[in-house]
């Protein structure tokens, strides 16, 4: 064997005598197959929970229900996303009428609201840990205590 295969790929013990490196041990491969491992990880978890970097998300407001709140979907959340979200996140609006808003996002129900309330809050509400303001994109915006009621309202389970 050829001493100055030592330690070039952090493998040279595994080079086969006819010189070619066996790389499966490699510390060098390794460290890309994780890297790469990782990269599709990051990418799996930002599809369920937001990417990094990425706008519109922002962490959980950690909002808490207000023992003897009256926040409803009737008198609250119902007209809230009637006014600022459902000209994009409606289930009656298809292809480009949603102005690029992701399908299954529809919160024309409070069973569609429901589904994805955690996006919600992330994108919209306002709570001690944080005020997000990611939506809507454009058009009136809530105000900081509509952002308020929306995660209270969230946070006691969206009482109809
Ligand atoms: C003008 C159209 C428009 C309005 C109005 C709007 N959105 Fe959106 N919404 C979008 C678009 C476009 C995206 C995709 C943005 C992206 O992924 O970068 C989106 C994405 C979202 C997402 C993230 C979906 C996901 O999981 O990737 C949530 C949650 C959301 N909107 C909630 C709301 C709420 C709540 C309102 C009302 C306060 C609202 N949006 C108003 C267009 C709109």
């Amino acid at each position: 064997m050829n001493p100055t295969d030592f330690g070039a790929l952090g493998c040279a013990k595994l080079s086969h005598p006819s010189g070619e490196a066996l790389q499966a041990g490699c510390f060098d491969n390794y460290a890309a197959e994780w890297s790469s491992v990782k990269l599709v990880l990051a990418f799996a978890a930002c599809l369920l929970t937001g990417c990094p970097g990425d706008p519109v998300f922002g962490p959980p407001t950690e909002a808490t229900c207000e023992p003897g709140s009256t926040l409803t979907y009737t008198n609250f959340g119902k007209p809230f996303m009637e006014t600022y979200c459902t000209r994009c996140h409606s289930s009656e609006l298809v292809g480009s009428q949603r102005h690029g808003a992701p399908s299954f996002h529809d919160f024309d129900s409070l069973f569609g609201i429901k589904a994805v309330s955690e996006h919600i809050d992330e994108t919209t509400a306002a709570g001690p840990a944080a005020t997000n303001d990611g939506m809507p994109v454009d058009g009136p915006t809530p105000t900081l205590d509509e952002r308020r009621q929306l995660g209270e309202w969230i946070a006691c389970k969206m009482p109809p």
